[in-house]
């Protein structure tokens, strides 16, 4: 069986958790392949609330098997601190989660040359979360950064290496006037925590590999979102990861062949937290209400998020470049109550309309929306458990969604709650094969 590949549709914050925690039931081996601690993802089950960052959210499940890949960004306190925090609520990951030896490392200098970089760019900054995701993958990139597998090497070794790698950053600090940090004290800290990191850390594209050989159902979960992509973002407002379908590869290991399945999770409006245009944000008190009724801030950051009507020229670029089999539409039950629902299918610029998705932020940031409006409901959705059960017009806007972005709806969620969600029989037996 082919892995199942979960990417988030949009500028992220889809509501990929619910998706991830409820397919999880069909596979055995959870793995995130790019980004770190600047995602989050949030579960609602019988256990309380929970919200992953670099962990995979599908571990949950006690028999899942959980991997943080090759792609991944990954900052070893963090880690530390996530797993202590899920362990004393209950959930048990011993033997069972796995590091890449070849995912790079975040060490503090990358979190303050964030900031330091952010602080520069003035009005350009991009709205970082400020967890050092794009320096580290800045050094990856240079050659120069760390990897996992440095928690592999004697005590020493790790110290001077450790100590190298911030000296180094240390004259780009200086060259900017910043403060800079202790080597010395941060690869001791490094050295503090060698014994507790080294027993997680692997080959994970061999494990996998063989984990693949045995039968083990696998799925792929996303961070972040198709339009945050490094390269088919709005760039530069974009992550430093690659978050469509071409991340799921490259952070893994696995080959093209090894995917059977891309399941594409839309928002039912889209949100974006972080600077960069977004042509069919809305403002006012209509934005303010979306924002609240939908708990839109950030689970990272605590950031309100801007939000706006769903966007079918987004969609659909989003659908050609990871060519989903299906689509999971989430927060259905968040449009109750608005008299209209607009949908924006198409962009003007100077009063002119434009074809497809401008590759630029700037180009994009010239597009004005065009809306189709659509009638609102006002029933709340939480206990429909079929498409039938909708109310009618809520029913219609989920029909346009699917025309306007040419794949199957299968799944419908209508809750944080497990139970909240409805699975479409009927578009989903053309896509289960
Ligand atoms: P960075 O990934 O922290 O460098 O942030 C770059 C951009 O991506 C900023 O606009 C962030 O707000 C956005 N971003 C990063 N992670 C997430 C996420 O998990 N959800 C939504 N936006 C994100």
């Amino acid at each position: 069986m082919g892995a199942t590949v979960i990417i988030g549709g949009q500028w992220g914050d889809e509501g990929k958790a619910k998706v991830v925690d409820f397919l999880m039931g069909d596979h055995d081996v959870v793995v995130r392949f790019q980004g770190g601690a600047n995602a989050g993802h949030t579960v609602v089950s019988g256990l309380g609330k929970f919200a992953f960052h670099q962990i995979p959210s599908g571990l949950l499940y006690p028999a899942v098997t959980g991997i943080l890949g090759n792609g991944m960004v990954i900052d070893p306190f963090a880690f530390l601190q996530e797993y202590n925090d899920l362990s004393a609520r209950g959930v048990d990951m011993t033997e069972r989660l796995f590091v890449s030896s070849a995912a790079h490392v975040v060490t503090p200098v990358h979190k303050l040359m964030d900031n330091v970089l952010e602080a520069d760019r003035r009005d350009a900054s991009i709205g970082s979360t400020g967890k050092g995701i794009g320096p580290a993958y800045s050094d990856k990139h240079m050659r120069s950064g760390l990897r996992m597998g440095v928690f592999l090497r004697e005590k020493d070794e790790l110290f001077d290496i450790i100590e190298r790698s911030i000296d180094w950053n240390n004259r780009i600090f200086a060259a900017y006037n910043a403060p800079t940090l202790s080597a010395e004290t941060i690869a001791s800290d490094f050295v503090g925590i060698k014994d507790a990191i080294e027993p997680f850390v692997v080959d994970t594209q061999e494990a996998l590999h063989e984990l693949q050989g045995k039968g083990r159902r696998i799925l792929l979960e996303g961070a972040q979102g198709t339009l945050l992509d490094i390269d088919h973002g709005t760039y530069p407002f974009v992550t430093s990861s690659s978050c469509s379908i071409g991340g799921a590869v490259a952070g893994t290991g696995l080959r093209p062949r090894d995917i059977g399945r891309i399941v594409g999770i839309f928002k039912s409006y889209i949100t974006r937290v972080g600077n960069g245009p977004m042509p069919s944000e809305i403002g006012g008190p209509d934005g303010e209400a979306l924002r609240e009724r939908g708990g839109e801030y950030g689970t990272t950051t605590g950031r309100p998020r801007r939000c706006g009507w769903f966007d079918m020229v987004a969609g659909r670029y989003s659908v050609q470049l990871n060519g989903y089999d299906e689509i999971a539409l989430t927060k259905l039950d968040v449009l109750s109550g608005f008299s209209t629902v607009k949908i924006c299918t198409g962009y003007r610029v100077a009063g002119r309309a434009t074809a497809g998705f401008p590759q630029n932020a700037e180009s994009l940031a010239r597009c004005e929306p065009v809306y189709e409006d659509l009638p609102g409901w006002t029933e709340r959705l939480s206990d429909a458990r079929t498409i039938e059960e909708l109310p009618a017009a809520a029913r219609r806007f989920v029909e346009r969604l699917e025309e306007g972005l040419g794949v199957p709806i299968t799944f419908v969620s209508t809750g944080p709650a497990r139970e909240e969600t409805i699975i479409r029989s009927d578009t989903y037996s053309t896509v289960r094969k």
